[in-house]
């Protein structure tokens, strides 16, 4: 049988199709327990030494410092190398950068546009590389939103999970992520704003094996009926600043508010991967509310990020 080590050693981390329901839930359990460690002051060397390349095509503030402090907590440490100033910013090919990015460092993380750019990047790599958000997955901030979820729940399997807005990068990871480990996923978007039916696929093929449920709707109220769970994200995400001004119109019905909100079960969570738009996609009623678990969501990337590259770095 394979140890734990030998199964996540060197693997890279681009979308969470790749990953089954235990490898998810022995993330989960590593991160809670690194969490744990983190807040006793426990020292947790496991990165000792080892170097990360963050590359950013793209603005951040929780990815770029939850990485760059998580390497950091796990005795290595994390090199920022922003798109103006690495040579990938002026055409030097990304399988050109992955290699010699291979040659000094441990790991790389990137955000980027294309989904194939992380793609090929990790073909051309001979170390683990992790997709920090591409426009069509963010598959680390579903690993931070699933440790929350089960922090406040206690479970995943079952849960009713309903997604209200853009069919984007968090849409699509919320399917492969949750459906993985059994949870039920309702997304409400506009018509021509639905999630990619290549991603709806993989994620009903994964409630087949996990008892996990799919849901592709227009209509928010439907969605969000006795959900546990309430998620949205921006109109227009990172790459869509020209559209932000029509999509204020298409998705104004799709605002996550107090009255939609009376329709989710009366102890359900609120998750927002952030940054947020108060009076867009949500209220300030509800992100700043009771029901918000927006910071504790914010803090699990640091402790969802380390135990990913533990695992695969270690
Ligand atoms: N949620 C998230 O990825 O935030 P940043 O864009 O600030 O990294
Ligand atoms: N959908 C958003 C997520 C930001 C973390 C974007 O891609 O801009």
């Amino acid at each position: 049988m394979l140890t734990l080590h030998d199964r996540f050693k060197g693997r890279d981390f681009l979308t969470l199709a790749d990953y089954n329901s235990d490898e998810i839930q022995t993330i989960l359990t590593n991160a809670m327990n690194l969490k744990q460690k983190q807040k006793c002051n426990t020292p947790t060397p496991y990165l000792q030494g080892k170097t990360l390349g963050m590359i950013f095509q793209k603005s951040s503030t929780r990815t770029r410092v939850s990485f760059e402090v998580g390497m950091y907590q796990l005795g290595g440490q994390g090199l920022f190398l922003s798109n103006n100033d690495i040579q990938l910013g002026r055409g030097e090919t990304v399988a050109d950068t992955a290699r010699v990015l291979s040659r000094f460092v441990d790991g790389i993380m990137i955000r980027t546009f294309e989904q194939s750019d992380v793609e090929e990047l990790a073909e051309h790599a001979d170390i683990p590389v992790i997709n920090g958000l591409t426009d069509l997955t963010h598959p680390c901030q579903i690993l931070a939103d699933l440790l929350t979820i089960e922090e406040y729940k206690g479970k995943l399997a079952g849960l009713k999970l309903a997604y209200v807005g853009d069919g984007n990068n968090i849409a699509h990871s919320l399917l492969l992520g949750c459906t993985k480990v059994g949870m039920h996923v309702a997304v409400a978007s506009p018509a021509n704003y639905q999630p990619k039916d290549m991603i709806v696929q993989v994620a009903k093929e994964a409630g087949k094996e996990s008892g996990g449920q799919v849901e592709i709707l227009t209509d928010p109220v439907a969605a969000v009926a006795n959900a546990d769970v309430v998620v949205t994200d921006v109109w227009a995400s990172m790459g869509q600043e020209q559209e932000a001004q029509q999509r204020l119109k298409v998705f104004k019905d799709y605002q996550v508010n107090s009255q939609l909100v009376s329709h989710a079960k009366p102890d359900y969570i609120f998750l927002h991967c952030l940054p947020a738009h108060r009076g867009e996609e949500v209220t300030a009623e509800i992100i700043d509310g009771p029901h918000s678990a927006v910071w504790d969501e914010a803090e699990n990337r640091l402790h969802a990020q380390k135990a990913v590259m533990a695992l695969l770095m270690g």
